[in-house]
């Protein structure tokens, strides 16, 4: 059943377990995700990127498929927005009835980043959308591997507290787009955000950590818990495979099916990890 972020996110915060969000592109990965997190028994969070919405060229109909696919499902769905930069698009994404929306001002300098945040908590809270923010900028969302930054807690306690956003994103050693699980994660670095900032924390880039690092974040205070390319390496590999053993097949129900249900498979799998 659709269900509203807020409530996933703070039935997980509240028992110390993690929350699993897992990237939205085609309607194969919705279908995927509900059937891993139905196996697995548990909520899940589907997210559609701003960099998924620009290949599409439009949110609405991925949007619509999603949150009917969420509607339909038999485990707490929610539909949120990943890693938006467009204002526009956070507008459009409350109106389609997102529960919650990331927006990512990493980039800019602390003070502009409070500003703009601040403004679109207000927007998402007069009509009850949960927002999530970053604060330091977790890298390698060009592809390369950049491990470098690290949210300081007293800076992210003073965010929190500046903005009201509902959830932070933070640096602590992931880095997006990794096609090899061998992160090192600062689980001490996650110990102090947890003690320090007030909100459930969000690791992104989490294809990177191996399975006993992510239980370990989990562990030391790490909330929601975003995975994207993990689950593309497995879509494309089971579609590879598909395809080499069948080189006649030209149905792409046939190819795509063998995607959607390896990835299924993957995500019961790292729902477990999380919860464990
Ligand atoms: O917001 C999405 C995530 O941070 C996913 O990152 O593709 O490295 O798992 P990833
Ligand atoms: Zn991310």
């Amino acid at each position: 059943m659709l269900t509203p972020t807020a409530e996933i996110v703070a039935a997980a915060y509240a028992t110390g377990r993690g929350v699993g969000a897992f990237n939205v592109i085609q309607l194969e990965h919705a279908e995927a995700l509900v059937a891993g997190a139905e196996k697995a028994d548990a909520p899940v969070v589907l997210q559609i990127s701003e960099n998924a919405v620009r290949y599409h060229g439009a949110l609405e109909p991925l949007a619509q498929a999603t949150l009917a696919v969420a509607r339909a499902s038999s485990t707490q769905v929610a539909v949120h927005l990943d890693h938006a930069t467009d204002v526009t698009l956070i507008r459009q994404a409350v109106l389609l009835g997102f529960g919650s929306v990331m927006y990512d001002a990493s980039v800019m300098s602390y003070v502009d980043n409070v500003g703009a945040t601040t403004d679109v908590v207000r927007h998402c809270h007069e009509r009850g959308v949960y927002v999530e923010a970053e604060l330091g900028e977790v890298g390698g969302k060009d592809g390369v591997h950049a491990p470098g930054a690290r949210t300081d807690p007293a800076e992210a306690a003073a965010f929190v507290e500046a903005t009201g956003v509902d959830a932070l994103a933070v640096a602590v050693g992931t880095s997006h787009a990794m096609l090899t699980r061998d992160a090192t994660v600062d689980l001490g670095l996650i110990e102090r955000l947890r003690a320090t900032v007030p909100v459930p924390l969000v690791l992104h880039g989490s294809s990177g950590v191996p399975d006993k690092d992510l239980t370990a974040a989990v562990v030391a205070g790490m909330t929601k818990v975003n995975i994207a390319t993990q689950l593309n390496k497995t879509f494309t590999g089971a579609v590879r495979d598909y395809l080499a053993a069948e080189p006649s097949a030209v149905d792409t129900r046939k190819y795509l099916g063998a995607g959607r249900d390896a990835v299924a498979v993957e995500v019961a799998r790292l729902l477990h990890v999380l919860s464990a």
